[in-house]
């Protein structure tokens, strides 16, 4: 077992999830000058008209108010999707909100999109100014008070604000804990969303991330709409609200309540979601596979299925800060 692991069985397990996120994040950040002495691993990828470092970035969640993007960069990823940032700040929902699932190594989340707001976000970002490190995406959602049929134009909103920051934006339709947020996956109310956060963001490289819940014919539906609207890629997956084949004790399993799980038990239905969307889109748009990324071999099978780039959050929680540069070092 590595130092991690053994810290993590006897240490932070026992401290709340949410409470050893911000400690292990604040721990990484002040470790930021020491891990920067460090060579990023792994390969350059061509992706998205950019260059990134390597073919690992960290999913949307970890760095919710772009408050670690070198710091992450320093521990070997190669992109970082900050947010998901909202037109309008917003605490989340009441904690406790983020569970374990250790014998599934899954986490289950309802976090609600806690986040500062587009336009504190913003301005981090330009106080950071542009530097060399990682690639920045930047994941904007819909407020929660937002009602569904005012949605275009916050998710415009945060993309005036926050455009002119990123490296690539993502429209997120996928995550679970905001009501009615996935409803709008559906073409017909996605369509004018991703048209008018075109409009907005020019040339900026645009892409949207997608439930692992869709049918079949719903995911080939968003690749074709991809297409129409001129998306530069697609992100697949977000969480699942599905508890299907756990571990868990189902009484623990149902004790922990509503939200969307994430890690191991994710990674079939991904990485089917993934070559799916390869199947129908061709080679011309970026796909991004993402959900229980864990092993090498995970890693590759990604790619095999037709991957450009990986992300992962949950493995990173259970691996620890070593593990970003094992999965780059050993895909080479
Ligand atoms: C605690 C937590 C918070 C998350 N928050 C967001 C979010 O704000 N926006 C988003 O698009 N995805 C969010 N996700 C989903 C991840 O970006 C990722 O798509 C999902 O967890 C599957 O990858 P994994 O199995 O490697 O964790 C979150 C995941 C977790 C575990």
């Amino acid at each position: 077992m590595t130092l991690y692991g053994s810290l993590f069985d006897h240490g932070l397990t026992r401290i709340d999830p949410e409470k050893a996120h911000h400690l292990g994040f604040r721990a990484v950040r002040a470790a930021r000058p020491v891990l920067a002495l460090r060579r990023t691993p792994g390969t350059p990828v061509s992706a998205l008209g950019l260059t990134f470092p390597n073919v690992l970035g960290v999913a949307a969640g970890f760095d919710k108010n772009a408050v670690g993007i070198d710091a992450l960069g320093a521990l070997g990823f190669g992109h970082v999707e900050v947010g998901t940032v909202t037109g309008e700040p917003q605490p989340g929902n009441d904690k406790p909100r983020l569970f374990r699932l250790p014998a599934d190594r899954a986490v289950v989340n309802r976090m609600g999109f806690n986040n500062d707001g587009a336009e504190a976000v913003a301005r981090r970002l330009a106080a950071r100014g542009r530097r060399p490190g990682p690639v920045l995406g930047v994941n904007i959602g819909k407020t929660k008070v937002v009602p569904e049929d005012k949605a275009v134009e916050d998710y415009a909103k945060s993309a005036r604000l926050l455009a002119p920051h990123a490296d690539y934006l993502t429209v997120n339709v996928s995550s679970p804990n905001t009501p009615g947020l996935r409803d709008l996956q559906a073409v017909e109310k996605l369509e004018p969303i991703l048209t008018a956060v075109r409009d907005v963001v020019g040339d900026l490289p645009l892409l949207v991330k997608i439930a692992p819940d869709l049918a079949d014919d719903d995911v080939r539906a968003v690749g074709d709409l991809a297409l129409a609207v001129g998306l530069d890629g697609i992100i697949a997956t977000n969480t699942t609200i599905s508890r299907a084949g756990l571990r868990t004790e189902p009484a623990e399993v149902e004790a922990v309540g509503a939200g969307g799980l994430s890690g191991r038990p994710l990674t079939e239905r991904s990485c089917a979601v993934l070559r799916l969307l390869r199947d129908r889109v061709g080679p011309g748009l970026t796909l991004v596979g993402v959900g229980g990324i864990t092993t090498v071999a995970d890693a590759q099978a990604r790619l095999d299925a037709g991957a450009d780039l990986l992300q992962a959050y949950t493995a990173f929680i259970y691996e620890g800060p070593a593990w970003p540069r094992r999965i780059t070092q050993g895909l080479q």
